[in-house]
């Protein structure tokens, strides 16, 4: 192991961007669908792994939504989440802030508390096993309608003092966030955090709609922030977090090469970026992978790891106390390292 990679390897981190259903890794796609008795059309993991090759975001959620057909029980969507908190304790990960996607689930007849449960009492034995807190993320899907998402959202009600925030996924080009103000309008009464993807494959404009009329607290991707001055200068300004997904880029073809990879540049604009592993099932690597590729990639120094560990506490939903905490046990680390 080189001197960085072992340095990331014991650097503190949050994980701000991550889709639970995009952890679903095939082994466990296996062993669920013969539990539940369920079809899958692949033979084996390895014919499930060879279909990983995507060319654009919309040729993944095709296989992502038919993977995610499987889970139908609340063991199911326990198990789904402890399996990424087992993997991600083991990259020094120490706060996960966590999307899921009712939609997907509850459009073919499981229960939106089946889903809801599972996850979170999967989140709250993975503090206790692992010190690991969370928040949980609803995502509504931007294909479907604003009022799917309102009545998703109503779904919800009696959940929300367990959830932290809303989110917005899914095919980005041509469902501007523009569409989704009143659902967005209702979680902030709610005193909901609010996110959305933006800028992954859509314009800046649509970065400018999800801060403007969304009046969100973070950016999911933003890459294409970086095509208008006047947007960087803004969310610098405004220190509003990237969750930045470097393997998810490449693998998406966001990025011809990692070696293009902006989060370089992101740093070097003062924008508050930081690195994610999206659906580390699909896009070949959790958190520390996408930490060691992008490092190697771009030749990150220590200093810039040490601002990204640190974005991500700074850029998360904890509140003062533990965000000062978790940066003081950062500086410790890179003290003695
Ligand atoms: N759902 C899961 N991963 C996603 C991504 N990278 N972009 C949009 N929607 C998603
Ligand atoms: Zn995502």
């Amino acid at each position: 192991m080189s001197d960085l990679d072992a340095f990331i390897a014991g650097l503190p981190k949050a994980e701000l961007h991550l889709h639970l259903e995009g952890s679903f890794e095939p082994e466990q796609m296996f062993a669920i669908a013969r539990r539940n008795k369920a079809v899958i059309p692949f033979k084996s993991v390895e014919e499930v792994r060879a279909a990983y090759r995507f060319s654009n975001l919309q040729d993944f959620l095709d296989i992502y939504y038919q993977s995610a057909n499987v889970l139908l029980t609340e063991q199911d969507f326990y198990d789904l989440t402890f399996a990424y908190l087992t993997r991600v304790a083991a990259d020094r990960v120490r706060h996960v802030e966590v999307f899921f996607d009712p939609q997907t689930h509850t459009a073919r007849g499981v229960s939106f508390a089946v889903v809801a449960d599972g996850i979170l009492k999967a989140l709250a034995d993975g503090e206790r096993e692992f010190g690991i807190t969370s928040k949980l993320i609803l995502c509504f899907l931007r294909h479907l309608s604003e009022a799917d998402a309102l009545a998703t959202f109503k779904r919800a009600e009696p959940w929300l003092n367990r959830i932290a925030g809303v989110g917005l996924d899914s095919s980005e080009v041509g469902h501007p966030p523009s569409k989704f103000t009143r659902v967005y309008d209702a979680a902030r009464a709610a005193g909901l955090k609010l996110v959305a993807h933006a800028g992954e494959e859509g314009p800046a404009p649509y970065v400018w709609e999800a801060l403007d009329l969304l009046k969100i607290d973070r950016i999911d991707h933003g890459n294409r922030s970086l095509d208008d001055d006047k947007l960087v200068a803004r969310l610098a300004r405004e220190r509003i977090t990237l969750t930045v997904c470097p393997l998810s880029n490449l693998k998406l073809c966001v990025v011809k090469d990692l070696k293009d990879h902006p989060l370089r540049r992101m740093l070097q604009l003062g924008l508050r970026a930081t690195v994610n592993s999206d659906d580390p099932a699909y896009f070949g690597g959790y958190v520390n992978d996408n930490f060691r590729a992008v490092t190697k990639a771009l030749g990150l120094t220590k200093a810039e790891l040490v601002t990204l560990a640190k974005n991500s506490f700074l850029g998360s939903f904890l509140d003062d106390d533990d965000k000062a905490r978790h940066l003081t046990a950062i500086d410790f680390y890179a003290a003695g390292n």
